[in-house]
């Protein structure tokens, strides 16, 4: 089928992944009521009723259901401009109470479910000559906390395919971008290990107690939401400084609660200052990454 022109829709057709809660349902309302003919997904769309964008059944860990997707979107719309891989969960848990399979899991949503969908939507784009695709990550993508490692190394990964894929597109006019929330008040759920270990039962339960009190007080979907409408409107621009610099001392913060959470004193246990040092350089590396727009365009 050939490509469509932009039309009646003004703004063009944006797909969302993982489009029935939280910022993914934020950003797919907003960009409805932005101008764009939105589809979000859901594995169970049917469930979802009275959302001002259509939803279509999309699991990210199956070929075969992205596959099917993006063709039916693709058969509706005849384009896709803007897509926002934002599907995704944290795997929480000790690094070794966590199976291979649970990692596996955890890679096969927010890696390779963000891989199986831009693949399927990149011959599009490159037709067109034209897209953006907007990598839903985390702060946990530039810093990786104890008991959330596993999703932590998920997004750190992310973060290396955005910043290749950014170069890899920029010959088609394919512009691709980062957003790394902090919290985000979401219906967002951790996944327990398989194989707990009772050693870090006080540990892990302290720092998950406090992340979950961070997603209830967290920022609310649509301030990250309202990044997807920016990007789509700027030509260069660093999405990682918009959503983790100006909320520095927070992090930090919370990088320091998180740290005294796992048992560390701050004045006599060097990985409380080593947490300080390494978000200190986390916030030099984004600004300068900023300044060279490196991180995303
Ligand atoms: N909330 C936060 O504090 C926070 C902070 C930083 C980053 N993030 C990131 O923001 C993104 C969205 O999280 P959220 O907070 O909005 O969580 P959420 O409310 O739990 O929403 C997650 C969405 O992902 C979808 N999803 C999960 N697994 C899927 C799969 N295998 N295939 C397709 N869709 C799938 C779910 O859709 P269905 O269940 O309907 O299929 C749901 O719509 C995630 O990538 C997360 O890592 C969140």
């Amino acid at each position: 089928m050939g490509i469509e022109p932009v039309m009646q829709h003004q703004q063009g057709v944006a797909l969302i992944t993982g489009a029935s809660s939280g910022i993914g349902k934020a950003t797919a309302s907003l960009l409805a009521t932005s101008g764009f003919r939105v589809f979000g997904t859901s594995r169970k769309p049917e469930a979802e009723t009275g959302q001002p964008y259509e939803l279509v059944p999309l699991d990210v860990r199956s070929d075969a259901s992205v596959h099917s997707a993006v063709q039916s979107i693709l058969d509706r719309a005849g384009r896709i401009d803007l897509l926002v891989n934002n599907a995704g969960y944290p795997q929480a848990g000790a690094i070794e109470e966590n199976s291979v399979a649970d990692v596996q899991a955890q890679f096969d949503t927010n890696v390779f479910g963000v891989l199986r969908v831009t693949n399927a939507v990149l011959p599009i784009m490159r037709r067109q000559r034209s897209g953006r695709i907007i990598n839903v990550s985390s702060l946990l993508g530039q810093v990786a906390p104890p008991f959330l490692g596993v999703y932590a190394s998920s997004k750190f990964a992310l973060e290396g395919l955005s910043e290749a894929l950014r170069r890899e597109l920029r010959p088609f006019n394919i512009h691709v971008s980062l957003i790394e929330p902090a919290f985000a008040h979401t219906s967002f759920v951790g996944q327990g290990p398989s194989q707990p270990i009772a050693d870090y039962d006080a540990a892990r339960r302290a720092v998950l107690a406090f992340a979950r009190q961070g997603v209830e007080r967290g920022m609310d979907a649509t301030d990250v939401a309202q990044q997807s409408v920016i990007f789509h409107h700027t030509s260069h621009m660093c999405a990682s400084a918009v959503m983790s610099v100006p909320r520095a001392a927070p992090t930090r913060v919370f990088l320091m609660r998180l740290a005294v959470a796992c048992g560390w004193r701050p004045n006599t246990v060097p990985m409380s200052s080593a947490w300080s040092v390494r978000w200190w350089i986390t916030c030099a590396r984004t600004w300068f990454r900023s300044a060279r727009g490196i991180v995303a365009e």
